[in-house]
């Protein structure tokens, strides 16, 4: 007789997101409804006035629209590496890192802080980590191994080239590795790591890396000195998770980068886990489709590695989180097994989800070296506006009417506050131009992408006019063609460099229910003022807050003079704390690594983390992969 099995799960589809509402043939481009956008025309022909006596205008932001910050996958742009190409001509080296962070990422400069050979160890760092003594050194019989597997281009030990994989990419963490392997198959990876394992080798998985070092062949000394005034902004919310913290092997995974296969009907794209996300994101736009991911970093990063890190980023609200939109994985386990789940089904209730565990595993339980991933069609309309308002009232208000009003179209909603556009004005991130007349303490970012522009024109000048004469926005414009649009994104995207160059940034990234994010930006503040620590001349300069207000979660920034333990004391474990009390994450997107492995208790309960940790014994019982991360030190 048949009996109900009470361990049995199911897997769960509803939390995928419909990815078929682009689905509507798109109709050619038609005349614009000039006299319904009677509030939104073009700079050129000069803001008429709303009925609530104030201009929603069209965006007056120009610029030649190549700043490194810009979503550049929402409009049609150069090939990155011909721009890399070019850059590199007739350049020093320094000038040729800063080219390529250019393109790399959002944040050049910020970008530009490396090596210039005073980065303390991370062990030196955090002397409460100690070297696992149960992990073997390498020796000569090891890398004679490895040489029998691997080609020799594939073998990096060279120190000098080894800092590149040692260190992230804002030099806040530091490893002793002496050995980069670069497989180039699944095979390959499968036999480093069941040697690693019979051997007792630890191991760290690499992808981009994320940022300019994880592509620079050299450094040398000229470019040291051009870019030693960098050095001291660091950013401090990198985990540090992609770097070993002593002399693990680095794996990375560069070497393999090949598309496998593409659906055309579907949109199921299959590719090796060291594919770039923004040359992936090229693959399908020439094929009408879009990754349904889209970070900063896109010109470096790697499918694996945002697949590792569950990254969020600025595409969330659409098309949801990697969770639902990951179809497959190919996963080689510590032991060396190749565990072959590359399904490209959206519809597959048969046994557990093994895939889940690995997205925003972080390397701890093996390595990714292939992903299916559902990929949707590319919208051929997208809108951009930028908002001023006086209140964080105002913004919820306004996200509630852009889920009634825009619904199926709207695509982002990011914010930031008075603070952080002070500071991307102060340090004029390229690109980035506040179009806005005046200043106002809160600023809404609102994309829409459809398959119809008049569709869409029509209801975002239906939307944008209703907060006006509501008095819900002070003022608005709205991007005109593509050009504008990247300059509004610069703003947004800026502002992390922007931050980076206020001083000794302190970076959280927590979510929590939309209505109190950010109450959390008001409560670290009037801390910081009630204990007299903000100010001019004081430990605190500035507290900034932006993000992600659709998927409630908040970057808050505390900017100090300089990285100290009495500032660290003053707001942590405060903010972790406070999110706790607000049922939130301590991590939203970023993930845990190295520096918020012993703060997961804030936001996980012991039974939790104890099944975490059970996870971690069966799958990889002799700890090899990525050790002192992740989960809280024993
Ligand atoms: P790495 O940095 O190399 O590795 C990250 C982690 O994954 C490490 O623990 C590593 O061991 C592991 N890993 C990497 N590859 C594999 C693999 N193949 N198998 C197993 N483990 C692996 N994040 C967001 O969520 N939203 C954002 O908007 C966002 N913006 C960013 C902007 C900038 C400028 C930067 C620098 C980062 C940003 N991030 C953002 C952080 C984001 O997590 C990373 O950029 C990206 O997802 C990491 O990819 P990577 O290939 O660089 O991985
Ligand atoms: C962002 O949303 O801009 C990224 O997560 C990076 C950051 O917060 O600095
Ligand atoms: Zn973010």
């Amino acid at each position: 007789m048949l009996r109900r099995d009470p361990t049995r799960i199911e897997l769960r589809a509803d939390d995928l997101v419909d990815f078929e509402r682009s689905r509507e043939e798109y109709l050619e481009s038609k005349a614009k409804l000039k006299d319904q956008h009677r509030k939104f025309r073009s700079a050129t022909t000069g803001p008429p006035p709303t009925p609530a006596g104030r201009d929603l205008r069209s965006t007056t932001a120009s610029g030649s629209g190549t700043s490194s910050g810009v979503n550049n996958s929402r409009e049609p742009r150069p090939d990155p590496f011909e721009i890399a190409q070019q850059e590199r001509k007739g350049k020093s080296t320094a000038e040729r890192v800063l080219a390529r962070a250019t393109f790399s990422t959002y944040s050049p400069t910020c970008l530009a802080a490396v090596h210039d050979g005073k980065v303390a160890y991370t062990a030196d760092k955090f002397p409460h980590l100690k070297r696992d003594h149960s992990f073997k050194k390498l020796s000569e019989k090891d890398i004679s191994y490895f040489k029998s597997i691997l080609a020799s281009s594939s073998i990096t030990q060279d120190e000098e080239d080894l800092e590149i994989f040692n260190s992230d990419w804002l030099r806040k963490y530091r490893g002793q590795s002496k050995l980069v392997l670069k497989p180039s198959s699944t095979e390959q990876v499968s036999k480093i790591l069941k040697y690693c394992n019979e051997n007792r080798l630890a191991v760290v998985p690499q992808g981009g890396n994320t940022g300019l070092v994880g592509k620079v062949e050299k450094y040398d000394k000229e470019m040291q000195k051009q870019m030693l005034h960098a050095t001291h902004n660091a950013i401090y919310f990198i985990t540090g998770g992609s770097v070993p913290v002593f002399d693990e092997i680095v794996v990375s995974m560069s070497s393999m980068n090949s598309i496998r296969n593409f659906d055309p009907v579907s949109g199921a794209l299959v590719c090796d886990a060291g594919c770039i996300l923004e040359v992936l994101d090229k693959y399908l736009e020439e094929r009408g489709y879009i990754m349904p991911l889209d970070l900063g970093a896109k010109g470096s990063c790697h499918i694996g590695g945002n697949v590792s890190t569950n990254a969020g980023g600025l595409r969330l609200l659409r098309y949801g989180s990697l969770h639902g939109t990951v179809l497959g994985l190919e996963v080689v386990l510590p032991d060396g097994t190749i565990l072959d789940n590359l399904s490209t089904l959206r519809k597959d209730n048969t046994g557990y989800d093994l895939k889940q565990l690995f997205i925003g595993a972080e390397g701890t339980l093996g390595i990714v070296t292939g992903v299916s991933i559902l990929s949707p069609k590319r919208s051929k309309a997208i809108n951009v506006a930028l908002l001023g308002l006086n209140s964080f009232d105002q913004i919820q208000a306004t996200f509630k009417r852009s889920k009634d009003e825009l619904s199926e179209i709207l695509s982002a909603f990011e914010f930031w506050d008075q603070e952080a556009i002070k500071l991307v004005k102060e340090h004029l991130v390229a690109g980035a131009k506040d179009p806005l007349q005046s200043t106002y303490p809160f600023y809404v970012l609102v994309e829409t992408s459809g398959s119809n522009k008049d569709h869409d024109d029509y209801k975002l000048n239906n939307f944008l006019e209703g907060l006006m004469s509501d008095d819900i926005v002070q003022d608005g414009v709205v991007a005109q063609d593509t050009t504008q649009i990247h300059n509004l994104w610069a703003i947004r995207e800026g502002i992390p460099e922007a931050c980076s160059k206020a001083g000794a940034v302190y970076k959280y990234d927590i979510s929590m229910p939309v209505p109190v994010l950010y109450k959390a930006v008001e409560d670290m503040k009037e801390r910081l003022v009630s204990k007299e620590v903000i100010g001019d001349g004081k430990l605190f300069t500035s507290v900034i807050g932006y993000g992600h207000v659709g998927d409630g979660n908040l970057h808050l920034n505390v900017a100090a003079n300089e990285f100290s333990q009495e500032a660290t004391n003053l707001i942590e474990p405060f903010v972790f704390e406070w999110a706790a009390k607000h049922a939130g994450s301590i991590s939203a997107e970023h993930g845990l690594g190295v520096s918020r492995n012993n703060h997961l208790h804030y936001s996980k309960s012991p039974t939790m983390i104890q099944l975490m940790i059970k996870f971690k014994q069966l799958i990889d019982p002799n700890g090899i992969m990525n050790p002192y991360k992740y989960l809280p030190d024993v």
